[in-house]
């Protein structure tokens, strides 16, 4: 197993020497990746599914021809407040038309209760927005806020993905994680 890894691909770091937000993390590894479409992967939110999600999103991504597409979950309406919330045009069984996303909206403004989790399929023209380094809630240079960018010239699409997601950003969910990852594969 550990063997195979070495063999996945090349492996190059980049590192955000400020916490200036996520839009400005991912800014970071631009030169590393010049057009491509790229995924991202938020290590703290961690799945467990059959299909990897990326793989999952790159499914519906060359099926429907689109070049954004989002990880997405409901949550409980009390959570918004923690993630970006998108607001859907048109919803074909997991599937989604995005029609606006918004960084963590107050409980009372949210637009739905879908959210958007950490993985992203994202077109490179999101760079062309967050070169500009504008800041956006919580004073940070937000991914949201690309991917709104992005909303206004092509379409961008959401899967409620296949899988169960833990949210390692706190220690229960780190806990849990660990458990239900070793049963798994006991
Ligand atoms: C980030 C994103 C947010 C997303 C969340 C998923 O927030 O900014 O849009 O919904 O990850 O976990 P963070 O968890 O870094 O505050």
């Amino acid at each position: 197993s550990i063997k195979r890894q070495t063999q996945l691909g090349e492996i190059i770091v980049t590192f955000q020497n400020e916490p200036k937000g996520l839009g400005h993390a991912v800014w970071c590894a631009k030169n590393l990746i010049n057009d491509e479409a790229f995924a991202v992967i938020l290590p703290d939110d961690i799945i467990l599914s059959k299909t990897p999600v990326i793989k999952q999103l790159i499914n519906l991504s060359q099926n429907d021809n689109c070049c954004t597409v989002l990880g997405v979950e409901k949550v409980d309406r009390k959570e918004v407040f923690k993630y970006g919330i998108l607001s859907v045009e048109k919803k074909i069984g997991r599937k989604c038309f995005v029609e606006s996303i918004v960084e963590k909206p107050d409980v009372k403004n949210a637009p739905s209760n879908l959210s958007v989790v950490g993985r992203y399929l994202l077109d490179s023209k999101i760079f062309n927005f967050l070169s500009k380094m504008k800041k956006g809630a919580g004073g940070e240079i937000q991914l949201t806020d690309g991917i709104q960018y992005l909303i206004k010239q092509s379409n961008v699409m959401g899967l409620e993905f296949e899988g169960k997601r833990f949210d390692c950003g706190n220690k229960l969910g780190f806990i849990k994680a660990n458990l239900s990852y070793g049963l798994y594969d006991s």
